[in-house]
């Protein structure tokens, strides 16, 4: 390295105005502390005026910072390093920005300041930057932005400002942000936006409104935005949602307490884990959706073939939605269906037409049922294994169990004369049903629902005795 500037540290020999404030001037030589583009142990207080380096490096493209604390970033930063491409100062409890923070930073393309205490963006911050690609702001505190926080970030692509504390936003705040495709509001307090916030973002591919505090969704925010592609809404409480949309790949909405929805337009892939579903979705394209997740919904016994509108599904699942049964029918027009879980429900048997039509079939989650051990036989031997389907092992507690089937766990019939199952006599059986009994007993709450589960298969079990 050829440049032989820049010391640490506390040379507190200079006081200086500076923003008003009385500043200490400070030099940090860069070059005891940047190695490879790695900088680590760097202290910079609030009230610091700093100094890196008696004349700028050059060609340095790229500086990431760890295990520092830099209240603000160096005022002369760009003109040190006029060639930097790519800031990473994550995690250095950054506080404020100085003004003018970006002069001379038109080669920046990446910033990455995540995991910091920023409280604010000031107005215009970011001139000089005019080249940025991606700013990451996710985990601060921001409560406010300003109409012209962002100005003149007009090549900006990426931003997240996900995990800070905004609750409202000015209309203007994203206007210059001409070519934005991927904008991640995950984790704020937003419950509303202004009409027309996203009127000049017509390129927004990607859109992450996770954890929020919306209470309903207007598509209309989105109406210029023919290429948006992803759409997260999950942790936001959307009881009956309406999707329209010329063509999504994929709309999430996970954890939403969804009760109804309705999707115009296109969507090709649809996650809405753990909603209060009691019916499928109203799809009027259901035949092009590919993958969709409708896991811990109370859909139960999926009646009156449901599915048959979605033609198209390559990854469906329906673990924990409350089934004891499947209709024979159901699965009729997944020729195409790659992957099926219906892991987590009460199935005990199936018909085995339902399986004629899954000819693409190839991993397949049963496990964490209560399965009767003959039919489970079978089904491992004329469909799964004789298949080369994949499938997952069960994690029940042994005791539970009656027997494993290739390692998912099963329950015999008592009163069926099987080769493999009944060998053994009544009072055995009994014998056996009431260590299980005091098993149960022992057990925690937190797997109580299993239990009742189990509870009613031996009771029945008890009847036939
Ligand atoms: C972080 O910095 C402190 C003080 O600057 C130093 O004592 C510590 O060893 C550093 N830790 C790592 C992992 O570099
Ligand atoms: C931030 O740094 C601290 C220690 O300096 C570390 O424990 C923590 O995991 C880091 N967090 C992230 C998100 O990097
Ligand atoms: C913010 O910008 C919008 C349009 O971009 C404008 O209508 C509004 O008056 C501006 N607000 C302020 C406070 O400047
Ligand atoms: C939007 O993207 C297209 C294709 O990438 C590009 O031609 C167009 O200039 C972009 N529009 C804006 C406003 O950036
Ligand atoms: C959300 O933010 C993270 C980083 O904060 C980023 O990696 C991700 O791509 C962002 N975008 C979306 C649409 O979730
Ligand atoms: C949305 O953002 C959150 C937080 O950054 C992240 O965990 C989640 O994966 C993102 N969603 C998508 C679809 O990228
Ligand atoms: C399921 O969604 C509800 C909100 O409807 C949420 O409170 C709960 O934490 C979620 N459960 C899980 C396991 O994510
Ligand atoms: C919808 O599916 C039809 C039939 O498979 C296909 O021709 C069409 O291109 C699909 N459209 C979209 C937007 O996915
Ligand atoms: C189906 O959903 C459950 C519950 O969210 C999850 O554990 C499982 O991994 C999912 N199955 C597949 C095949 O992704």
């Amino acid at each position: 390295m050829k440049f032989l500037f820049l010391v640490v540290c506390a040379i507190a020999a200079l006081h200086t105005r500076y923003n008003g404030h009385a500043a200490q001037l400070r030099r940090v030589w860069m070059q005891d502390h940047c190695h490879h583009g790695i900088c680590t142990g760097i202290d910079i207080g609030r009230n610091d005026y700093v100094i890196l380096s008696q004349m700028p490096i050059a060609k340095q493209l790229m500086l990431t910072f760890l295990n520092s604390s830099i209240a603000k970033i160096p005022h002369l930063m760009f003109d040190t390093f006029p060639d930097l491409q790519v800031l990473r100062m994550e995690n250095c409890s950054v506080e404020v920005f100085e003004k003018p923070q970006f002069e001379g930073a038109s080669n920046l393309m990446s910033l990455f300041l995540g995991h910091n205490l920023l409280r604010d963006i000031p107005k215009n911050i970011f001139l000089g930057a005019d080249n940025l690609h991606t700013l990451h702001l996710n985990h601060n505190q921001i409560r406010t932005l300003h109409n012209a926080s962002f100005h003149a970030l007009k090549e900006l692509q990426e931003m997240s400002l996900a995990d800070n504390q905004l609750a409202q936003l000015p209309l203007g705040v994203f206007a210059p942000l001409r070519k934005l495709l991927d904008l991640n509001l995950s984790g704020n307090r937003l419950s509303a936006f202004p009409r027309g916030i996203f009127d000049r973002n017509l390129n927004l591919t990607r859109i992450n409104l996770s954890r929020n505090r919306f209470v309903a969704f207007e598509s209309e925010l989105f109406k210029l935005q023919p290429r948006l592609k992803l759409l997260d809404l999950s942790g936001n409480e959307l009881q009956d949602l309406t999707l329209n949309f010329a063509v999504l790949e994929s709309a999430i909405c996970n954890n939403c307490d969804i009760r109804k929805l309705t999707v115009y337009g296109y969507v090709h892939d649809l996650e809405l884990r753990n909603n209060s579903l009691r019916e499928l979705p109203h799809i009027p394209h259901a035949a092009n959706v590919s993958g969709l997740d409708l896991a811990h919904n109370p859909l139960g016994t999926l009646q009156g073939n449901p599915l048959r509108r979605f033609t198209g599904l390559q990854r469906l699942n329906l673990s924990s939605i409350g089934m004891h049964d499947l209709p024979e029918d159901v699965f009729k027009k997944q020729a195409q269906l790659k992957q099926l879980d219906i892991s987590a429900n009460s199935l005990y048997n199936l018909k085995f037409p339902l399986f004629n039509d899954l000819k693409s079939l190839q991993y397949f989650y049963f496990q964490q049922n209560n399965w009767n051990c003959d039919f489970l036989q079978l089904l491992m031997n004329s469909f799964v294994k004789k298949r080369d389907i994949s499938f997952m092992e069960d994690t029940t507690e042994p005791e539970l169990v009656d027997d494993y089937v290739d390692g998912v766990a099963c329950w015999y019939e008592s009163n069926k004369a099987s080769k493999k199952c009944s060998g053994e006599g009544l009072s055995e059986a009994a014998l056996e049903l009431a260590i299980v009994r005091n098993d149960i007993k022992s057990f925690t709450e937190i797997v109580e629902k299993k239990f009742i589960k189990v509870y009613r298969m031996l009771d029945e079990l008890k009847a036939r005795l």
